[in-house]
């Protein structure tokens, strides 16, 4: 990452002197490519893709840290599967244990608890398994990602519980890395230099 940066730095020096109507081009699209970086480490995460799951509908316990407590089983436990109602709702609902109520989540290994109806996103906002250039793609997709524009998006990080439950997990879990703001911060970037995806043209 440090060495891309590098040389995309070395790109702009280069092109600064050619004329600086197109460096400043490739420097607001270097910095919103460094601002992607930032937001693909989020929603990258366990704290996010643990949930963002695809047609397996098996919601993950990755990387929930605990020190390594959880030995390697990485599938949810006691045989759970969102199935396509995303909510269990054809076997076990999720709110049998992932009861609808904010909740500081203080207890190691309990169910965690917010204040919305806990379930796996549909199908199509899968990031689990997917390059940082496929799910770049897809949260530009209106099919793909709830129909929301990139300003939409970053509402929704403002206001979902789900994603300020991933910031503040509670529990001794990891917890995303940087804050709301900062996603928020790093969304506005990557609008502004034209939300570029890595290896656009
Ligand atoms: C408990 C499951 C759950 C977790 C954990 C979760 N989400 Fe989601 N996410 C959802 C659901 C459900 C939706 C669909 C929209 C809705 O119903 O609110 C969604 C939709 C989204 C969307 C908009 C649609 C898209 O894919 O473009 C974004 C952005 C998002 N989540 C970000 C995050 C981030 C960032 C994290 C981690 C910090 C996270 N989510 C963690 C359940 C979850
Ligand atoms: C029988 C109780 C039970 C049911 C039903 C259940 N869960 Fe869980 N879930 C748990 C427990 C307990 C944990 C915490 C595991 C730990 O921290 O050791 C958990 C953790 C999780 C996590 C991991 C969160 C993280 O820290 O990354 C996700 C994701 C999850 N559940 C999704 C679901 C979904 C989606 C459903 C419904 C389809 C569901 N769960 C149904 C008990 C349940």
């Amino acid at each position: 990452m440090r060495t891309l940066r590098g040389a995309i730095t070395g790109g702009i020096i280069a092109l600064a002197c050619a004329g600086s109507a197109r460096a400043q081009d490739v420097q607001g699209r270097a910095a919103a490519l460094a601002a992607w970086d930032d937001i693909h480490a989020v929603v990258s995460h366990p704290r996010c893709t643990n949930c963002h799951v695809g047609p397996s509908g098996l919601p993950l316990w990755e990387g929930l840290g605990y020190g390594g407590a959880l030995g390697k089983e990485v599938v949810h436990g006691m045989n759970v599967r969102a199935d396509d109602s995303r909510i269990g709702a054809e076997s076990m609902p999720c709110r049998t244990c992932h009861i609808s109520a904010a909740s500081a989540n203080s207890v190691p290994h309990a169910p965690p608890k917010i204040a919305d109806a806990w379930r796996l996103p549909p199908i199509e906002m899968a990031w689990k398994g997917k390059t940082s250039a496929e799910i770049c793609v897809q949260l530009l997709d209106p099919d793909r990602n709830g129909a929301f524009t990139p300003e939409e998006l970053s509402d929704h990080v403002g206001t979902s519980a789900f994603v300020a439950w991933g910031f503040d997990p509670g529990a001794g879990r990891v917890a995303a890395p940087g804050s709301i703001p900062e996603m928020q911060e790093a969304l506005a970037i990557w609008v502004v230099g034209g939300t570029p995806c890595v290896g656009d043209p």
